[in-house]
């Protein structure tokens, strides 16, 4: 997979070389161009910024070097490609993106800068996306995770594509815990069913943990997903497992009370 960056400071996307994305560039399954709209100045200070019609604070990115860059990198192509300009006003980057981006031969991602962009550079892109509601001081940051998230997708990117599919996101819900040796660790265990060699149980044991994190840490997740038979008894399980919780702390609350009622007043001696 291609992917274009549009950017005033191509030396942030050094960091792309390293760990697995770094081999797969090496490879030749992820390929990476950088293009500075700098080099489609015209003037002699190379500008590519300008104040703002209007007037208001800092310059806005001029259409004409962003929007050449556009086109040369068309050019050099030769097919087709998806055009994202990155702004805090996009849609919220999620993994579900990720996914369709990955299936693209082409992904060319225009990075702002200053107080963003003049609009006519917005009418020549597919799409808008941004990393989250905050605004950075550019767009290079936004980039190098779109890359990142979408390159991992790729066929042949990650060592063990099990990784991607068994992962926080990847189906609407949360991973399950995980561990790696020491079995105990300062006294705290692993959970016994993971070292127990019986595969169907411990798949059943990740699948209710993962229904359990996600009804947990995120309610808007857990009331999207789409439940099967099994996903509901495992969640009957936890319902029952939190009452058993409700009661015991009820009783224990219960048997503490009456130890204070119990215990005789001081005599005023
Ligand atoms: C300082 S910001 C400009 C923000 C702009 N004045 C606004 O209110 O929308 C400069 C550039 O950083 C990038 N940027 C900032 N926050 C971003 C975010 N949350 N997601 C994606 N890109 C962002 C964009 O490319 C933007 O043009």
């Amino acid at each position: 997979m291609r992917f274009e960056i549009v950017t005033l400071f191509p030396e942030f996307l050094e960091t792309l070389k390293i760990g697995l994305l770094g081999k797969a560039i090496e490879s030749g399954l992820v390929q990476i161009v950088a293009h500075n709209p700098r080099d489609y100045a015209t003037d002699r200070h190379r500008s590519v910024d300008d104040a703002p019609y209007g007037g208001g604070d800092g310059m806005l990115m001029m259409p004409g070097p962003v929007i050449e860059a556009l086109e040369a990198l068309d050019a050099a192509r030769g097919g087709p490609t998806h055009r994202v300009l990155l702004t805090p006003q996009g849609s919220r980057f999620d993994q579900a993106t990720a996914r369709r981006f990955s299936s693209l031969p082409s992904l060319t991602l225009v990075c702002g800068r200053y107080e963003g962009f003049d609009e006519r550079i917005r009418e020549e892109v597919h799409e808008e996306i941004s990393l989250g509601d905050f605004v950075l001081l550019g767009g290079e940051i936004a980039a190098l995770t779109i890359v990142e998230a979408t390159a991992r997708l790729v066929a042949g990117v990650l060592g063990n594509e099990g990784s991607a599919v068994e992962e926080s996101h990847s189906a609407g819900r949360l991973e399950y815990p995980q561990y790696t040796r020491p079995a105990v660790f300062r006294g705290r265990a692993v959970p016994e069913i993971l070292l127990s060699g019986n595969h169907a149980a411990i798949a059943r044991w990740r699948r209710k943990e993962s229904l359990r994190r996600t009804r947990t840490r995120r309610p808007d997740l857990f009331a999207k997903l789409e439940l099967d038979k099994l996903d509901r008894k495992l969640i009957a399980e936890l319902d029952a497992e939190a009452a058993a919780e409700v009661a015991e702390a009820t009783a224990k609350a219960a048997t503490a009370n009456e130890s204070v009622d119990d215990t005789p007043e001081p005599s005023e001696s």
